[in-house]
């Protein structure tokens, strides 16, 4: 017995929990993905694992991503890079409700699936069934070997490590890198992107790892905002644009290992209905930092400080604006709007983390979740 516990706290690697350890590998989990693919100087991304279609990419009509829980988020994510970088039109999909559904597919689609574990079933049905359909279909897995990435044409792996943490961290910033990796791949290959520009965004990927370290430095303070709001029993996450996502993972984070109730939402979207629930009880988590959607969320915040909402604000570093208005701020670095989510993820995560451990929960082993769902 006692062996094991000491066995347990060597694979911790110090850390407390599993989940924590895998939150402060993402400096390296993300450097493992992009090593090899990425050549800042000549920029230029190189994915091998779906070379044998670069051709079929300059002429494909739409791409589907297909997934469940944090996996279907990053896909969300992936939406928005794709479309802005490769220009090619993306519909994200849940896998569970794609299946059932009498989709239009054609052969001029790619599917994409992400799945950490490789093994959902909701995401392996849907894949076969666009196969069926004469679909090309990608995988975005982190267990090698797994049945999804049997199941599919070609794929690029995340190389995450293994994640042992049910609420998943690691896999999703790497789900995230390989997105980004392939919408500068497709840009590469349809020519919507200059290299110029091209060696601009990978210059700065490439240390994107850095600033995650960065980021990570703010774990004592979010510890103490986490003090503040550990006994909410709601709370609401918002965003715009690609900040949308990363408020809808920050929310899920919450409530798989603390059991508060959160939601994520659109911050334009709160006046249609969440902005009714916003009182003094009310944490409102925003991802405010400096991109193109700054102003517009500034004026969110000033709705919900106007009915006396309690403001948590993920800002870029040196803000002063949202500032003058928020409860409590936690700074990230400055970074391209295409790196916004794998930065703005991290001080999510430890919020997540920190309010479940107050809260005595499992963080490991969330209540009645499972790490990988083989049935449906
Ligand atoms: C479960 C896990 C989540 C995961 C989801 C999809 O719900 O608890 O962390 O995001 O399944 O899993 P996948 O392995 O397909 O990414």
């Amino acid at each position: 017995q006692e062996l094991e516990l000491k066995l347990e706290m060597l694979e911790k690697g110090g850390f407390d929990h599993f989940m924590l350890k895998e939150i402060y590998e993402q400096p390296r989990s993300i450097k493992d993905c992009m090593r090899g693919r990425i050549y800042p100087e000549e920029g230029k991304v190189q994915l091998g694992g779906i070379k044998e279609f670069a051709e079929k990419l300059k002429n494909i009509d739409r791409i589907i991503i297909v997934a469940c829980g944090t996996s279907w988020h990053a896909g969300l994510v992936g939406e928005y890079l794709i479309e802005e970088y490769a220009r090619i039109p993306v519909e994200v999909e849940y896998a569970s409700e794609f299946r059932y559904r009498n989709p239009i597919i054609t052969e001029k689609d790619v599917v994409i699936a992400i799945s950490q574990s490789g093994e959902t079933a909701d995401t392996m049905a849907a894949i076969e069934m666009a196969k069926e359909r004469g679909a090309t279909i990608f995988g975005i897995c982190n267990v090698a070997g797994a049945s999804i990435p049997r199941l599919t044409h070609a794929g690029v792996y995340t190389h995450a490590g293994p994640e042992i943490g049910v609420a998943s961290t690691k896999a999703f910033t790497a789900q995230v890198t390989v997105l980004t990796l392939m919408a500068f791949y497709m840009a590469q290959q349809k020519g919507t992107i200059t290299t110029s520009k091209l060696i601009e965004l990978l210059t700065e990927l490439d240390h994107i790892p850095e600033k995650i370290q960065v980021a990570l430095e703010s774990n004592d303070l979010i510890k103490e905002v986490a003090e503040k709001i550990k006994d909410s029993t709601n709370c609401l996450f918002l965003g715009r644009g690609s900040g949308f996502p990363v408020a809808l993972e920050g929310a899920l984070k919450l409530k798989e290992i603390s059991y508060i109730h959160a939601e994520g939402y659109p911050a334009a979207e709160m006046k249609h209905g969440p902005i009714a629930l916003i009182d003094e009880e009310m944490p409102v988590v925003f991802i405010a930092t400096q991109n193109s959607s700054y102003e517009k969320v500034i004026s969110n915040i000033q709705e919900v400080k106007a009915r006396k909402g309690k403001v948590i604000a993920i800002v870029t570093q040196g803000d002063t604006e949202v500032k003058k208005m928020a409860d409590y701020c936690i700074e990230i670095p400055d970074a391209n709007e295409a790196f916004l989510p794998l930065l703005a993820t991290i001080p999510l995560q430890l919020l997540s983390y920190h309010i479940a451990v107050m809260r005595g929960c499992n963080v490991d082993q969330p209540r009645n979740l499972a790490k990988s769902v083989t049935v449906e």
